[in-house]
């Protein structure tokens, strides 16, 4: 069991905390494993499906970081329900830096 928090607010406007993350875990992982609305991860994490889109609170965007070039491509497919601070769930890894962190999970695209 890991140490770090993630507070992740569901389609539904639950909020989850959890405190026991480990390293390395993604966002999409932690989700799907416990059942957060809205986190569906249908292509296992490969950047390929955008059903994590989740938006990272303003707060942590500088160390989140912007998405690369494929990530950007994909969160187009889903550009109705884009945002400024628009990432994959399934590329954001938990590291110590991101302890803490808070996103919201994004509503599913009309697309
Ligand atoms: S799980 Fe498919 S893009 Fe993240």
């Amino acid at each position: 069991m890991g140490n770090l928090t993630v507070k992740m607010t569901d389609t539904q406007g639950v909020v989850h905390s959890f405190d026991s993350v480990e390293e390395g875990t993604s966002l999409m992982e932690l989700g799907k494993q416990n059942g957060v609305s809205g986190i569906m991860g249908d292509c296992g994490g490969g950047c390929a499906c955008a059903t994590c889109h989740v938006y990272v609170d303003q707060s942590w965007w500088d160390k989140v970081g912007a998405p690369d070039e494929i990530e950007y491509a994909m969160l187009d497919m889903v550009a109705d329900v884009m945002q400024d601070t628009s990432r994959l769930g399934c590329q954001i890894k938990m590291k110590s830096e991101l302890d803490g962190i808070e996103v919201v999970v994004a509503p599913a695209s009309s697309y």
